[in-house]
């Protein structure tokens, strides 16, 4: 490993806006975004109350703090957090977290975080299969999920972020009328995005299959993220969905679903983007 990606990785581990798979959150990200702004400097997670609205599985409130919950919105996938800390500084009363996998990545956001004072924008290093872990029922407001790996092939549908195997996973912490929104550059997660949402009849809230042709841009979708400035499928065209997942997921559907997906078609952009993928994952080996 790069000696770069060493002192960033060793540097996020002293960072207070940092959980490397935290242990025993659910219920507890009012209290820490509370300590987080106070600036003191190690963060207990084992001393944090429990919001006293939430209740679920594991909870138990010790019904004597006065964290009051602040809308509290995920980005998946989030890179270099661009999202995390645009949309933290957008609404400075509101909290906002980035959970991605790569720590050298979450580094980058999480230093600007630092650097420029946002006590409302904090990170956690993960799996996003693991993030029922981290978060209590309802305890989630809205989540982005912003130019993740479309995951192009067939055989890996499952994978990608919007499939309902995922949505299950989010409603676990998202809240019954929580909003997902998806950005995304390619073709194929949009449309596949949108077959999920018409085969289990969630609510759609917004389409674009082309968002900066748009009359009236929501000022949240005008934050960049570096995958989007790589234009890796060469399209120059953005896709953004908003949707509601407040309702049962018949695991029945997912069968049909394999199915109906098999003719969705891979435009050029894609397959510019399986090869641009697979060079640069050769080059970060
Ligand atoms: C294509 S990049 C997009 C990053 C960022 N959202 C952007 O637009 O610049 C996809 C990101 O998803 C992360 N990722 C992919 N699968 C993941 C998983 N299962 N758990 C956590 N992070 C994941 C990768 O580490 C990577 O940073």
């Amino acid at each position: 490993m790069g000696q770069k990606k060493l002192i960033k990785f060793a540097a996020i581990k002293e960072y207070n806006n940092v959980l490397e798979f935290p242990q025993g959150m659910p219920g507890k990200w009012a209290a820490f975004f509370n300590i987080l702004n106070k600036g003191t400097t190690a963060i207990d997670i084992a001393n944090l109350s429990i919001s006293d609205s939430l209740v679920g599985p594991n909870i138990s409130s010790d019904n004597n703090n006065e964290d009051v919950l602040t809308k509290l919105t995920l980005e998946l996938a989030c890179g270099r957090g661009e999202y995390a800390v645009g949309l933290g500084r957008m609404f400075p009363n509101e909290n906002f977290i980035g959970i991605d996998l790569k720590g050298n990545r979450i580094w980058k956001g999480a230093s600007i975080a630092n650097k420029d004072g946002l006590k409302n924008v904090a990170f956690v290093r993960s799996q996003i299969e693991l993030t029922s872990n981290y978060f209590a029922k309802d305890e989630v407001d809205e989540i982005w999920i912003t130019f993740p790996d479309p995951q192009l092939r067939w055989s890996k549908a499952k994978k990608r972020l919007t499939h309902p195997k995922f949505l299950r996973l989010y409603q676990q912490f998202l809240k019954n009328d929580g909003i997902v929104h998806l950005k995304t550059d390619s073709p194929l997660l949009y449309n596949f995005t949108l077959k999920v949402i018409e085969l289990y009849g969630l609510h759609l809230i917004y389409k674009t299959d082309h968002l900066y042709n748009e009359q009236n841009i929501d000022p949240r979708c005008l934050i960049k993220t570096y995958y989007e400035g790589l234009d890796i499928a060469q399209s120059s065209k953005i896709h953004y969905i908003q949707f509601n997942i407040g309702q049962d997921l018949p695991l029945e559907l997912d069968a049909v679903l394999k199915e109906a997906i098999k003719d969705i078609p891979m435009d050029i952009g894609e397959l510019i983007r399986m090869e641009a993928e697979a060079a640069r994952a050769k080059k970060e080996d």
